[in-house]
């Protein structure tokens, strides 16, 4: 039975409305960035609360911090405003999470032998672990990376609890190119949000088919249908939040993968097809949001159908004879073992009836139906959740909170 939902988020939400960041700065370059990451946490509804290293306030300025997060910056461990004088206490009692960006090489060690000679090290040291877990986004040349030093206190880090973000690789502010990078401020972002998700999935596998395929006519022309691939990423998004390990089989879309998803891009039907079925087995849970073409053109003709200009030639249009695509739903719905199956339906009228009758079809557990022409594109949504026995509505809302219900929903019946 579907029940109802206690805690569906409205439309735009803050995503991080009442946490409270513990926001670090060690010296990097990467400062700059952080910067940025203030303004989106604070405009995701974060209090954050920024504490700087004397290096850090090489790169940039307590000034700028405070600015942004309209809170003062707390820089030093004698810092007089405190009234009881401990800063490092008050600073980490009052945080949902502690987030180091930049940590740099430097940082990293002083963690890694909890060494406390500043205010930022003070206050990782003294946190409730608990109650405030510890994020690091390092930030470094490549060599300070890759060196068995920082390779082995990254290792350490991870053992007494703290949770990596990053690095990414790229080009460096140095001029080299490789690992170390520190993530992007809407990387950063994705992750804190993700972070604090409850976990309804962790330790499965999630596999997931996402936009439109594209079936050629000839080398220039093609069959396909209307779909943004915007549900199915949020899909892949939520589940990989929820902590699955999640893979996503998409479609010609033009959309960013979400961050930690393993993404296979497919164009016919036949390669979505060839590309879910071996994985299929192995994963817990199948979510089928790809809007497949039904038929694809019998022969992809290798060049490109021409009209006929001359004087009395047939003006008749080309004929196309039709094949049908495989249903890789209902083939991954046939597999025993397989994974749990959700399917899409997007109808145009009689929502319920259709939906029904697909789960019949297909002999899948659940679906989630829509009405196309009032979502392609966009990105809100409105969804039908069908079983066998009931059907629940998930009210409008942004496809990414659809989503994360939606995988609730699934993990709830695992
Ligand atoms: O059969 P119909 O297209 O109406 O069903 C929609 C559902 O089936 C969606 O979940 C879609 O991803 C899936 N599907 C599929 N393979 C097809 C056609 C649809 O997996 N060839």
């Amino acid at each position: 039975m579907i029940q109802p939902t206690l805690d569906a988020p409205t439309l735009d939400a803050p995503t991080l409305a009442g946490k409270h960041v513990l926001l670090g700065l060690s010296g990097g370059i990467a400062c700059y960035k952080t910067a940025e990451l203030t303004r989106l946490l604070v405009k995701a509804g974060a209090t954050v609360q920024v504490v700087m290293t004397a290096a850090a306030e090489q790169f940039i300025t307590a000034v700028t911090m405070q600015a942004l997060s309209s809170r003062p910056v707390v820089t030093s461990q004698w810092d007089a405003r405190e009234p009881n004088n401990m800063a490092h206490i008050n600073l980490s009692r009052a945080a949902d999470v502690m987030l180091v960006a930049p940590a740099s090489a430097d940082f990293i060690a002083k963690l890694v032998q909890g060494r406390a000679d500043d205010l930022l090290s003070l206050t990782a040291l003294a946190r409730p672990t608990q109650t405030c877990p510890l994020l690091v986004a390092p930030a470094m040349n490549r060599e300070m990376w890759a060196h068995p030093a920082t390779q082995r206190n990254v290792a350490q880090l991870l053992a007494d609890g703290a949770h990596l973000l990053g690095p990414g690789n790229g080009s460096q502010a140095c001029g080299e190119t490789g690992d170390g990078r520190m993530l992007e401020a809407s990387e950063l972002l994705e992750e804190l949000i993700a972070f604090f998700q409850p976990k309804w999935l962790a330790g499965h596998k999630v596999l997931v088919t996402a936009g439109p395929t594209f079936e050629p006519i000839d080398p220039v022309r093609g069959i396909t249908n209307h779909s943004s691939g915007k549900m199915g990423f949020a899909i892949a998004r939520a589940a990989r939040e929820a902590g699955a390990e999640v893979t996503l089989v998409a479609g010609p879309v033009h959309l960013t993968t979400p961050r930690g998803v393993r993404r296979i891009d497919v164009q016919t039907a036949q390669q979505m097809f060839d590309a879910v079925l071996p994985l299929a087995p192995a994963h817990a849970v199948f979510v089928a949001t790809a809007a497949v073409a039904d038929w694809r053109p019998a022969q992809v003709l290798e060049h490109k159908i021409k009209k006929d200009h001359k004087p009395g030639a047939s003006t008749a249009p080309p004929m196309i004879s039709m094949t049908e695509n495989p249903d890789i739903l209902a083939a991954v719905a046939a597999l025993s073992p397989g994974p749990y199956c959700v399917g899409f339906a997007a109808e145009s009228r009689d929502l319920l009836k259709h939906a029904r009758e697909k789960l019949l079809r297909k002999k899948i557990p659940l679906i989630a139906a829509n009405l196309g022409p009032a979502t392609f594109g966009r990105d809100d949504n409105t969804l039908l959740l069908v079983d066998a026995h009931s059907e629940r509505e998930l009210p409008t809302n942004d496809k990414l909170s659809l989503a994360r219900e939606l995988i609730r929903e699934i993990a709830s019946r695992l």
